[in-house]
């Protein structure tokens, strides 16, 4: 008999960065860090995963392809699922071996893999809740969180929507490097996110290789982990907890540039925006000093593409704008006049 079970798992953008490993096999960061998961169904993995005692062999297809699940971080997700699901076994004689049966999965995203969003975090997450599901794995997500950071550490943040934390934990083993959720999504059921693809190229330098470059020759980056980002992660959750538009917007402005602060202070520097994304920073902050008042962040992950937060009701005082550097974006009208906008570009 064919065992089945299927998961959706969102993108998460994270606006507090995680940037640094401690232990590199177990993905465990040098900082907590915090994600805003808008919505799931927008961007999102779709993963089935099944097993049945006639398997010959584990067997993966992405988008329609068949893939490799020989990396050694896919590896060791299935070896942990695999291990709890033998405990599962041995409580109850009668549940089927399915820990020693071959897994067939199948997986997909419904945005570009290539567009630049953290496609790694929303596919390792949906990849470990499709098996957790179909193992009846009886631990908490939060627990889950942790199998599912070893495949890719910003993955842990994907299984749960809204606003989410991960703490870093202290342990060696990792045992307390958990996501846990800060608030769900319909606390602050206002807020909202524009992503603006400046431009879909594969990123040059991947994170798990960018971030060994900064933790190594970074002098920057000590000052970020040690004075920096503890307090911060206290205060974004707060600023959550409070919805506290100016504060969170204020903070992820100042993590996203001092994350890329440290890229830049790696040796040799990393790079990950370019000219438009400058532009962007400089035209959002143009947009919270014409209307006195903090209405829109940004926040850019390993590439030049943006995040955009702002509440429901700016919306259209932020798009007047956004339309005019984007002449793509349709259905939006702007009452600024060209020498008015000109002056802000
Ligand atoms: C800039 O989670 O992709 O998006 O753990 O090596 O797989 P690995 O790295 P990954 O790094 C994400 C970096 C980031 C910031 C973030 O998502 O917190």
């Amino acid at each position: 008999m064919v065992y089945v079970a299927s998961t959706t798992a969102p993108v998460n953008i994270a606006t507090l960065k995680y940037w640094g490993k401690r232990d590199k096999d177990l993905n465990l960061p040098t900082n907590s860090s915090i994600s805003v998961t808008l919505a799931q169904e927008d961007l999102r993995t779709l993963t089935s995963a099944a097993t049945d005692e006639g398997f010959t062999q584990d067997k993966l297809w992405l988008n329609g392809k068949e893939e490799s699940l020989d990396s050694a971080r896919t590896q060791q997700c299935l070896a942990d699922l695999r291990g709890l699901r033998q405990q599962v076994e041995a409580q109850d004689p009668q549940a089927p071996k399915m820990s020693q049966w071959k897994l067939h999965i199948v997986s997909e995203n419904n945005f570009p893999t290539a567009a630049g969003l953290a496609s790694s975090a929303a596919g390792f997450a949906a990849l470990v809740v499709a098996i957790a599901k179909l193992y009846q794995l009886p631990q908490d997500y939060s627990e889950i969180s942790k199998i599912a950071r070893k495949g890719s550490g910003s993955a842990c943040r994907s299984l749960f929507g809204g606003y989410v934390a991960w703490e870093m934990g202290e342990n060696l083993d990792g045992s307390d490097s958990k996501a846990v959720e800060v608030a769900p999504l319909n606390h602050w059921p206002n807020m909202k996110a524009a992503i603006l693809v400046v431009s879909d190229m594969k990123k040059d330098t991947p994170s798990t290789s960018g971030m060994q470059l900064t933790v190594k020759t970074s002098d920057l980056f000590q000052e970020r982990i040690k004075n920096v980002v503890p307090q911060r992660f206290e205060e974004m959750k707060q600023a959550i907890r409070n919805k506290d538009f100016p504060t969170f917007a204020d903070l992820t402005m100042k993590d996203s540039n001092s994350f890329h602060a440290t890229c830049l202070d790696s040796y040799p520097p990393i790079f990950y925006m370019n000219d438009t994304s400058r532009k962007i920073i400089r035209l959002v902050h143009s947009i919270n000093a014409f209307y006195n008042e903090t209405i829109v962040a940004y926040t850019y992950d390993a590439g030049p593409n943006a995040v955009l937060y702002y509440l429901e009701e700016n919306e259209s005082k932020l798009f007047a704008f956004i339309y005019k550097l984007f002449d793509k974006v349709s259905g939006w009208e702007t009452k600024y006049t060209e020498a008015e906008l000109n002056d802000f570009l």
